[in-house]
């Protein structure tokens, strides 16, 4: 199958995102191909992705010319995005480069979990150096991988230590992603429900057509072109707020703001995806109360949340109800107690609603909690 190519049109920043099949044997060329011309690289990865891709990687990049490649691996979960983490990587990266002739080339081979913390690294480490992001899940090709959002959760507050700092090259290899939990795909899938309910009435209804069940079989053409087509979404997305300062790239968050609260309050019970998911009824939800949404439109997006096997609510522990007003008053969007959230306003288009009643946001977050 050919290789699409996306491009991520920043200025002096732009990157190719190259997606295709069995890609990493070619990795190396693919570098050199893109004026990468290190001879070190430092990766970063987890046990489970390192065991099973790290001695392919390494020996592509030796064929092209990589004298040393260091392997650094972190733990295999959201748990291990934190600070200490970090900080076991630049002091790896100091560690085994400590000489500024020798820069490594970063490379990010794993989930989105490696891809925040590894590329928050890469741009501290001597001010910025070069990576290279290789995502290994479907959650990672479709979102965290494009668009330069790096970070590490701190202090109980998700991605709230971090920078923009784009990839030189995006290389997102679709075979990888063969060995993944069907969990972890249904997560990914969430991602992409989110880019076809607020951006794009073509993907929903792709989607809703079949396009769900193929992707979620991983059936190769269907796979291509719907991450090719949501790194086109987050490319055009991207390009016109790259830092985030205008607003557009709010789009993004749909599902974000009580999904994210769920995800950390629920103690990590919840993939990043199906807490999205859940997060994406009840912005939902907010934005019928709120009547700016049909209730056509909370059919459709529930029905394919359920077909995806993603989850639409969550059990009600003691307590977990205040954890997440808690964690959603932390929201680094909200600004002097205003409360923001994206709300979906028919199948591919959406608003912004700022200092939405308290009592309402309440309400929503009882809704998906039962
Ligand atoms: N930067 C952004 O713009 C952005 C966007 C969306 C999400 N994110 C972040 O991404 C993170 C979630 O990323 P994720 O869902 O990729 O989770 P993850 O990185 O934790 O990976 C999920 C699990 O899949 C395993 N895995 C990864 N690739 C595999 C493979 N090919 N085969 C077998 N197992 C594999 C991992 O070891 C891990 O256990 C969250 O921290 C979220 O905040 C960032
Ligand atoms: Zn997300």
């Amino acid at each position: 199958m050919q290789t699409s190519r996306v491009d991520v049109d920043l200025g002096s920043r732009s990157y190719p995102v190259l997606i295709g099949s069995e890609l990493v044997g070619g990795v190396g060329e693919m570098l050199r191909e893109h004026g990468l011309k290190q001879t070190n690289a430092f990766v970063v990865t987890n046990p489970q992705v390192g065991a099973l891709y790290f001695l392919a990687l390494e020996k592509a990049l030796a064929a092209a010319g990589f004298t040393r490649v260091v392997r650094h691996e972190i733990p295999a979960s959201e748990e291990g995005k934190n600070w200490d983490e970090f900080s076991a990587v630049c002091a790896a990266l100091l560690g085994n480069f400590p000489d500024t002739g020798a820069v490594p080339l970063v490379i990010l081979l794993g989930g989105g979990v490696v891809g925040d913390l590894g590329g928050f690294a890469a741009g501290v480490f001597r001010r910025g150096v070069p990576f290279v992001q290789m995502p290994t899940t479907l959650l990672a090709a479709v979102d965290s991988s494009v668009g330069g959002k790096v970070a590490v959760n701190f202090g109980g507050v998700k991605n709230i230590m971090g920078i923009f700092n784009q990839p030189r090259l995006v290389v997102c290899d679709l075979a990888l992603l063969r060995t993944l939990a069907a969990r972890e795909v249904r997560s990914g899938a969430s991602e992409i429900i989110k880019y076809g309910a607020v951006c794009s009435p073509r993907l929903f209804q792709q989607l809703e057509e079949g396009g769900l069940e193929r992707l979620l079989a991983l059936e190769p053409e269907t796979l291509t072109d719907i991450v090719a087509h949501c790194v086109r979404l987050k490319a055009r997305v991207v390009e016109q707020d790259e830092f985030d300062k205008k607003g557009i790239r709010n789009v993004l968050n749909f599902g974000h703001t009580i999904g994210h609260a769920l995800e950390l309050s629920a103690d990590y019970a919840l993939t990043h995806g199906e807490a999205i998911a859940i997060g994406m009824i009840a912005a939902t939800h907010l934005a019928q109360a709120l009547g700016k949404c049909p209730a056509g439109f909370a059919v459709r997006l529930r029905d394919l949340i359920l077909r995806a096997g993603l989850p639409v609510n969550f059990a009600a522990e003691p307590g977990l109800f205040d954890r997440v007003i808690r964690a959603l008053q932390m929201d680094k969007k909200f600004r002097e107690g205003r409360n923001v959230f994206v709300l979906p306003t028919s199948v591919g288009a959406w608003e912004q609603a700022e200092n939405v009643d308290w009592t309402l946001v309440h309400e929503a977050v009882r809704a998906v909690l039962v």
